[in-house]
């Protein structure tokens, strides 16, 4: 399996330096904030998408370190990412959170974690503006609309069996790739690369997001309540039909009729996971997401090769590698 130890060897001290500065650049403005900072940027998480601007940044600054511009540009990106996580827990009712509490069962007040994601993206805005790049603050704009656009996709779509493997892509763009491709394209544009290169830097990230995305949908059922931080089947048991699910519809009949009760009597929920688990659903959603993995990795041929270049082509493989 690619650890993501030997993946982020080359930013390793870029990424000690992010995670001080997340903490900081929340401010003093409120207790409340800076706990619910301190307490979501504490406890970690796995950084994928600072590192991936960051490893852009380096691939792309050949000969030259990288500015203070692409740093603050990594923090920005991991910042939105942690707001948005702040919000989906809420929308979700989810307890945890990189192994912690999330923010509203901490502070015991969905209101108040609800103004505390507000909050961070606000704030990241306002970093954002300060980069003084006005291309670089449209990219990341449009994502935090996308990712509103995106939840609220999802939310509309619960239970709704005949959602096309197409839409359930286009919303997994919304909610998950739009970040990786349009941080990966402005780490570019910091760099001042070609028009092309910053086409295919966004290529990267929208299909390195996808693969992610399909990965993250497929543990929802292959995991377990411990790796996961989540019991298993929960994106199903909201009404959240994943790829696995499109796939599994085709060939289990039965299926169909335990989603459409939403899963109202005993054992549905259970007898549904174990009819995605018996189709070839899960097989299907891998290749899906290798298919992806696969188009991200052709999007870096033009980079000049360096020890960053290899850890972003290695990245598609950690993506997978999840799975075993
Ligand atoms: C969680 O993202 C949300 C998804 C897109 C599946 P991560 O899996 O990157 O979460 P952290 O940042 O490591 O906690
Ligand atoms: C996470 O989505 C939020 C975003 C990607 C914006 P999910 O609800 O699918 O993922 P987890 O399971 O909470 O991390
Ligand atoms: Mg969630
Ligand atoms: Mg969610």
């Amino acid at each position: 399996m690619t650890s993501v130890t030997s993946l982020f060897s080359p930013i390793e001290a870029d990424l000690r330096l992010l995670s001080q500065n997340l903490i900081d650049l929340v401010g003093t403005r409120h207790p409340i904030l800076s706990a619910a900072a301190e307490h979501l940027f504490g406890a970690g998480g796995k950084r994928l998408r600072p590192a991936i601007v960051l490893l852009i940044s380096r691939a792309t600054m050949v000969d030259q370190d990288i500015t203070l511009r692409h740093r603050r540009l990594a923090e920005i990106t991991e910042m939105i990412h942690t707001a948005s996580l702040v919000h989906d827990d809420v929308v979700d009712e989810s307890e945890m959170r990189r192994g912690v509490p999330t923010v509203h069962s901490m502070l015991g007040s969905n209101r108040i974690a609800i103004l505390a994601g507000d909050f961070l993206f606000a704030q990241s805005s306002w970093y954002l503006a300060n980069l003084d790049n006005l291309e670089v603050v449209k990219l990341l704009s449009e994502v935090i609309m996308d990712l509103a656009a995106g939840e609220i996709q999802q939310g509309l779509n619960r239970f709704d069996q005949n959602l096309l493997l197409e839409t359930y892509l286009e919303k997994s763009y919304y909610k998950t790739a739009t970040l990786f491709a349009n941080s990966a394209k402005a780490a570019g544009l910091l760099s001042d690369v070609s028009r092309e290169i910053a086409e295919h830097l966004y290529s990267y990230g929208r299909h390195i997001g996808l693969a992610y995305q399909v990965v993250d949908d497929i543990l929802d059922f292959t995991g377990s309540t411990e790796t996961l931080g989540k019991p298993v089947g929960s994106d199903l048991k909201s009404g959240n039909l994943t790829a696995p699910v499109l796939f599994a519809l085709e060939e289990k009949p039965y299926l169909r009729v335990l989603i459409e009760r939403e899963f109202a009597q005993d054992d549905d929920l259970e007898q549904a996971i174990a009819l995605i688990r018996d189709s070839r659903g899960l097989e299907r959603s891998r290749e899906l997401a290798a298919q992806h993995a696969q188009i991200a990795v052709e999007h870096l041929v033009d980079l000049p090769p360096s020890e960053c270049h290899q850890a972003l082509i290695n990245m598609a493989d950690y993506v997978l590698s999840r799975l075993s």
